[in-house]
């Protein structure tokens, strides 16, 4: 018998989900931005366990931090009024006195957090080695529309061979928005600068930011699970000054070559885990890589494809294919891959007349449903059946009729299906016939 709770199923298949995942990035660079407010905040312990993790499991980590809340609390403390212009600090001498207070203060914060040592779990004694330096060249912002920025900097370079030659002695390496300048100066950095800066020159394969809320979200208040740079750029209009920084910066981190970047809550327990380690992540990718794509399938596809379909098999939904028949038939079948899984497909049979074709097999896996993932598939297929000349399409269904009707699909008697499929026909399972010609307008 086997013995599995619904509670060990969740573990189990949350395992199974992630070891991919604990294979990808293993070795890999990544970058965390987390500003000020992410320091102070409860989570923050949460999150440096969780750093941890990442680390022992090979992660290559550089830190970046910030001390936007910080400065500000000195500053009110001492009742110094702070000047902003278009949204940048003009750090005078006094100011920055006490951005390297702050600065100073968070990072004995973040590297005695990084010192205690997970007691009562495997992972005592697992001790996390955090390293900083002068690895940050700044020169000033300069004087711009009359107003002299003084001590506010920008990143001139990243010593990005230090930086890698320590992430290969297995250091966690610790940054802040403080830079140095050849001639002895401190400069306050915008902490976002920093981190996309060391982002594209380490060439990492991911920044993740943390901020105030769980990702970015669309006009309709729902979490954008992710989005292209071109697409992100689109939004930014539209956004809090807040998230504007945070989605500049993914953005800027993409065009620079990083593959993604990745923007979750600092406040939400274990949200790096389920960003890092799931496939549907926590928070909003920023990505120009085919995460999820539709394509035509080739034969690597056989095995996922079988494990798609196979429970609609089972269920009598679908007919039965063989793996010889999918094979022969591979270069018929259209498929959605999600970061590498096969989560929908499709076939399309065309007849010899080359003017009919069926459309048989879509399918989406049952917990990807709610994307709107078939129409796509059928908006796919369409296209492709335009492409090669087809003017009916038809399909066979026994469940899913009423599906297709709200898509232009009309049901016919199965005496309108060309000659060879009224052959196959299995009157045994009476399926419904319904017809559509591909719809011009469809790209
Ligand atoms: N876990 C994967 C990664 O780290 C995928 C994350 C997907 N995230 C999302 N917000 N859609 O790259």
């Amino acid at each position: 018998m086997t013995v599995n709770t619904s509670h060990h199923k969740d573990y189990v298949s949350f395992f199974r989900q992630s070891s991919p995942y604990i294979h990808a990035h293993r070795g890999k660079t990544f970058v965390i931005m987390l500003g000020g407010d992410a320091l102070t905040h409860e989570n923050f312990t949460n999150i440096i366990n969780d750093i941890a993790l990442l680390s022992s499991l090979g992660v290559r980590l550089v830190l970046v931090h910030g001390a936007r809340l910080q400065i500000d609390a000195r500053l009110r403390e001492k009742n110094i009024s702070s000047h902003f212009h278009k949204g940048r600090r003009i750090t005078d001498k006094q100011t920055i006195e006490y951005v390297k207070d702050a600065v100073g203060n968070l990072r004995a914060l973040i590297e005695s957090k990084l010192s205690i040592g997970l007691v009562n779990s495997p992972m005592h004694g697992a001790r996390i080695r955090v390293i900083s330096g002068n690895f940050v060249t700044a020169r000033p912002y300069g004087i711009h529309n009359g107003i002299d920025y003084q001590h506010t900097g920008e990143v001139r370079k990243i010593d990005h061979q230090a930086v890698h030659h320590l992430l290969d002695s297995g250091y966690v390496v610790l940054l802040s928005c403080l830079g140095l300048s050849p001639t002895g100066e401190i400069f306050n950095l915008d902490v976002e600068d920093v981190a996309t800066f060391t982002a594209t020159r380490l060439g990492a394969e991911k920044l993740i930011l943390f901020g105030r809320q769980q990702g970015i979200f669309n006009g309709h208040s729902e979490l954008i699970s992710r989005i292209s740079p071109s697409e992100a750029e689109g939004c930014l209009k539209t956004m809090t000054s807040d998230n504007r920084r945070l989605l500049n910066a993914a953005i800027a981190a993409c065009k620079g070559g990083v593959a993604r970047s990745q923007i979750i809550s600092f406040k939400e327990d274990g949200a790096l885990l389920r960003e890092l380690f799931t496939r549907n992540g926590a928070g909003t990718l920023i990505s120009r890589d085919h995460y999820e794509e539709i394509r035509r399938a080739a034969i690597e596809d056989i095995g996922g494809i079988l494990a798609l379909i196979k429970p609609l098999e089972k269920k009598g939904v679908l007919r039965r294919r063989s793996r010889k028949e999918l094979e022969r038939e591979i270069r018929l079948f259209s498929v959605i891959v999600l970061d590498g899984m096969i989560i929908g497909c499709t076939a399309l049979h065309p007849f010899p007349d080359g003017k009919t074709a069926e459309l048989a097999c879509l399918v989406v896996h049952k917990d990807y449903r709610s994307g709107q993932r078939g129409d796509r598939l059928l908006e796919h297929t369409e296209s492709l059946a335009l492409s090669q000349g087809i003017e009916k399409i038809f399909v066979l269904t026994t469940q899913t009729a009423h599906w297709f009707a709200e898509r232009g699909f009309i049901e016919v008697s199965e005496q309108e299906l060309p000659e060879e499929k009224k052959v196959t026909y299995s009157y045994k399972r009476q399926s419904k016939v319904l017809i559509k010609e591909p719809a011009r307008e469809v790209v």
